[in-house]
């Protein structure tokens, strides 16, 4: 898979892509993320990629040209599957869509700066919009950040056990359970016995019950949509 990243401020996306599983998942060729400054595509002195709003009001707006030059030049060298706008008026991304974008071939992800990107942008584009919640952040990049990871980890091969992302938290809509690990016993407190036991199939069921229970407790919506699919 590859995704393209038009940002500017492709220093804040060096960070995240280079450790730990999203380094892995590149340099096992599963994985090319490839970040471009929308600076080095404006037509625009001094590498102006924003202009006041019409109609007034604080807050810039990043400007159709520069995304258009960036974006129509990527088109050019392979066809896309998705170009993603991060916004905070965006669907929500949950596991549901992370497990849909891992399959795709080709995306590009538009971090949006300043009060956002011109809305002729997104008209002519951007096929779909993504937010990572209801709060604001000061730009899609941390947002971008998060949504690779998503999708990046999900990728066939990334993991090193490949069972490991189904038992995630919120793959079959349900919360993973508690884990321990060595000491079996710290500051009195003891690992659960069953987890002791040796015999997989009481593991097993003692996980899957904590992980309903879990649920029901701090996520009980989750069980009653299909976010997982
Ligand atoms: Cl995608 N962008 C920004 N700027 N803020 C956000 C967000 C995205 N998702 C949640 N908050």
């Amino acid at each position: 898979m590859r995704i393209d990243i038009i940002t500017v401020l492709p220093e804040l996306l060096e960070s995240p892509f280079s450790h730990s599983i999203m380094k892995r998942a590149q340099a096992k060729g599963l994985l090319e993320v490839c970040i471009h400054q929308l600076r080095d595509y404006t037509p625009y002195k001094h590498g102006q990629v924003d202009d006041y709003q019409f109609g007034g009001g604080a807050g810039m707006v990043m400007m159709p040209e520069p995304l258009s030059i960036a974006i129509e030049k990527l088109k050019a060298e392979r066809s896309y599957n998705e170009i993603i706008y991060m916004t905070p008026d965006g669907e929500t991304l949950n596991q549901k869509t992370a497990n849909q974008l891992s399959l795709k071939e080709n995306l590009i992800i538009i971090c949006g700066h300043y009060k956002g990107i011109d809305e002729r942008i997104r008209e002519q584009f951007v096929t779909r919009e993504i937010s990572i919640g209801d709060y604001v952040l000061s730009g899609g990049e941390l947002a971008a950040a998060v949504l690779v990871d998503a999708i990046g980890r999900l990728i066939p091969g990334v993991l090193n056990n490949e069972t490991s992302a189904l038992s995630d938290s919120f793959q079959d809509n349900l919360l993973a359970p508690p884990v321990y690990t060595r000491p079996a016993e710290w500051k009195g407190k003891k690992v659960p016995d069953v987890l002791l036991c040796g015999d997989p199939k009481k593991i097993d069921d003692w996980r899957h019950e904590m992980s309903v229970k879990r649920t029901q407790e701090r996520r009980p919506d989750l069980m009653k949509n299909d976010s997982a699919e």
